[in-house]
């Protein structure tokens, strides 16, 4: 069994590429990743000299690249990862989320169905269903929810999603979907809310909390997506759509206070910053579907997930400090100086 993996150099990637060659050591696992800013070779340091284990450097919307690398490596399960996936970043500059979200999946469907596959798997968002309001807890996104965006990030994942299952109806390929919730844990990139803040923490910097910090968000430790994921590629029904999610709904200043008070820092540290605009107020996964079918259910609950994240970056310096300490810098002034 080959199984094709991209995006791997990334967080949910590079998990995904540990995970699976720890759980079917038999696999052999390609990882095709383009190396963007949050593609990192040093998160695949411990695979590379897995025999099982190759990576190849390319853009999943370079046709030809990807064409040459189906002819020759001839994968049997694609599991699609890449992407551009910061919702700030897409606010900034929208193009490239286009490019690789969604003409990066139709080019990946076209190899699969050029040179045959048995399962195509797009990695996709919970934030296809949009945001629910703050004063309906009653409320959670289904399968069924209607795709409703709010960033371009959120309507480039839509769109592909949307390709994917027209590419199934239209020319039967062997595809699933899957809507997982916010992630946390090694090697996630220090833009997104959990690992920006431990960083900084540890840097006694402020800690920027948009808007209220009253939103919303439902945490998953990343090894329970990997499992989930795994569990569709072998068993789940092709054609279907699976929302992942662990009902671990946390308020995003909770989320910072906890980080705070783990590592032992004041929370005089928050800083209370400009609201992200089309700021998404509250998402929840119902994960009813994926527990019934496939019996998935999460094993690290939020309170061990945590530690474990923050004893990771504390084990990990080296890993993070080389990102902040790179061209992140220009990133993070441009936007959070004068915030
Ligand atoms: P990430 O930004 O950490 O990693 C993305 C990876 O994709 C990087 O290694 C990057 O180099 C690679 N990449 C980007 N453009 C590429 C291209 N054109 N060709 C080849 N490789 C390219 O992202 P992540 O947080 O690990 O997210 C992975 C996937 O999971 C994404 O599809 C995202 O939409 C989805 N997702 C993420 C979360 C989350 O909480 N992080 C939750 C649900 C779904
Ligand atoms: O829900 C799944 C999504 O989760 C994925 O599809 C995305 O790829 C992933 O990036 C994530 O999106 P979010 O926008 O929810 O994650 P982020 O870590 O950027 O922000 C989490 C919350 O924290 C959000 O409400 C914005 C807030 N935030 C974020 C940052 C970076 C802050 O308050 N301050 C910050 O500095």
């Amino acid at each position: 069994m080959k199984i094709l993996v991209t995006g791997g150099a990334g967080f949910i990637g590079g998990n995904f590429v540990h995970y699976m060659l720890k759980e079917h050591p038999d696999y052999d696992i390609l990882c095709v990743d383009k190396l963007t800013y949050a593609g990192n070779m040093e998160t695949l340091a411990p695979v590379m000299d897995n025999p099982h284990f190759k990576f190849v450097k390319a853009d999943i919307a370079d046709r030809d690249a990807i064409f040459n690398i189906f002819r020759e490596e001839k994968p049997d399960i694609v599991v699609n990862f890449a992407a551009e996936s910061h919702v700030d970043r897409s606010i900034e500059d929208p193009g490239i989320f286009l490019k690789t979200n969604i003409l990066g999946t139709q080019v990946m469907m076209d190899a699969c169905r050029e040179y045959g596959i048995t399962r195509y798997h797009q990695v996709s968002t919970d934030e296809v269903y949009g945001d629910l309001p703050l004063d309906r807890p009653d409320l959670f996104f289904t399968e069924e929810t209607p795709i409703h965006t709010s960033s371009p990030y959120s309507a480039s994942k839509a769109s592909a999603d949307l390709l994917v299952l027209a590419y199934h109806r239209t020319f039967s390929l062997p595809v699933t979907i899957s809507r997982c919730s916010n992630n946390y844990g090694p090697y996630h990139f220090p833009e997104k809310l959990i690992p920006l803040m431990i960083a900084n923490a540890l840097n006694d910097k402020p800690l920027p909390v948009y808007g209220t910090g009253e939103n919303v968000r439902d945490w998953l430790y990343v090894e329970d997506h990997c499992r989930a994921i795994d569990l569709i590629i072998h068993k789940g029904k092709v054609g279907e759509v699976y929302n992942i999610g662990g009902h671990n709904e946390m308020a995003n200043i909770d989320i910072v206070k906890i980080i705070c008070k783990e590592l032992g820092k004041p929370e005089s540290l928050i800083t209370y910053v400009t609201d992200r605009k089309g700021h998404d107020m509250r998402y929840a996964i119902d994960p009813t579907k994926i527990h019934n079918e496939l019996g998935w259910l999460p094993e690290t609950m939020f309170k061990d997930g945590i530690k474990k994240t923050i004893q990771w970056y504390l084990d990990n310096r080296q890993w993070w400090e080389n990102i902040i300490n790179g061209e992140y810098k220009d990133y993070y002034k441009k936007m959070y100086e004068g915030r």
